[in-house]
């Protein structure tokens, strides 16, 4: 797959850089990732090397100093309203450090993931409630983050993340806070969200067992992807 009118994401040279006052460090120095609806990829790479920068690329929280990225085949112009409505409208993220919202309860935290501003939506209960039975926190709705364990509160993460059935799911280290136990079950609920929703999957991870489940992995090396080469 090479052309953009058959990817769900074309990112094509991404770069980006930071400074820390006149040093600049390139993060990202020649990115390109083609992916399809429905697919999932696992994304290794040791820490520090920007796996978390690209996947707030992908997923318009941040962007890129140079390159393009491509939604469906239409060019998303990171400078404008482009950027927020492919937020809103295309991603559910986990954050690597979850990012709840320590006043608002559990219920109310994976609501914020179906992004509806006004009164309750018509079915946005039962969304939320089956979000929270996927990930084992039926009982946690009216709990305050800072009650949960930490790994009760990366579920809470995947639970918002999955509530909407968004076209593209980013998880940033989802099973990292997890036993091992727990990180398999929370692993295969967030494949079979995506496989039910048709949803394309990049799961960033240090753990080379979850490539066993994705369609593919890829490593970040030197501000590029590289196919991982199954051992
Ligand atoms: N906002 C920022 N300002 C300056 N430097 C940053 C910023 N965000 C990330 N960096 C730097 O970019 C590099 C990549 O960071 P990133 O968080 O993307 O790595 P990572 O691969 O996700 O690492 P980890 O596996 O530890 O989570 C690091 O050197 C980091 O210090
Ligand atoms: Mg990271």
């Amino acid at each position: 797959m090479t052309g953009t009118e058959s990817s769900f994401i074309q990112a094509s040279g991404i770069r980006k850089s930071y400074f820390q006052g006149a040093i600049e460090t390139t993060v990202l120095s020649d990115v390109n990732l083609s992916m399809s609806s429905g697919e999932s990829i696992a994304l290794l790479g040791v820490s520090g090397t920007g796996k978390s920068t690209l996947l707030s690329i992908l997923g318009g929280i941040e962007t890129a100093d140079s390159g393009t990225l491509h939604i469906n085949g239409a060019l998303l112009d990171m400078k404008s309203q482009d950027l927020a409505d492919h937020r809103r409208h295309n991603v559910g993220f986990v954050f690597q450090f979850y990012n709840l919202i320590p006043s608002l309860t559990v219920f109310e935290n994976v609501l914020a993931g179906l992004d509806a501003a006004g009164p309750l939506p018509k079915g946005a209960r039962d969304k939320v409630l089956n979000s929270l039975d996927l990930v084992g926190l039926s009982n946690y709705e009216r709990s305050f983050p800072s009650q949960l364990s930490g790994g009760q509160q990366q579920r809470v993460a995947i639970a918002r993340a999955i509530v909407k059935n968004s076209p593209l799911i980013l998880a940033d280290e989802p099973t990292g806070n997890l036993d091992p136990n727990t990180g398999e079950q929370v692993l295969e609920v967030l494949l079979d969200q995506c496989r039910k929703a048709g949803s394309a999957l990049i799961i960033v991870t240090h753990n080379p067992e979850i490539s066993r489940h994705t369609d593919r992995s890829l490593t970040l090396i030197d501000g590029c992807v590289h196919p991982c080469v199954p051992a």
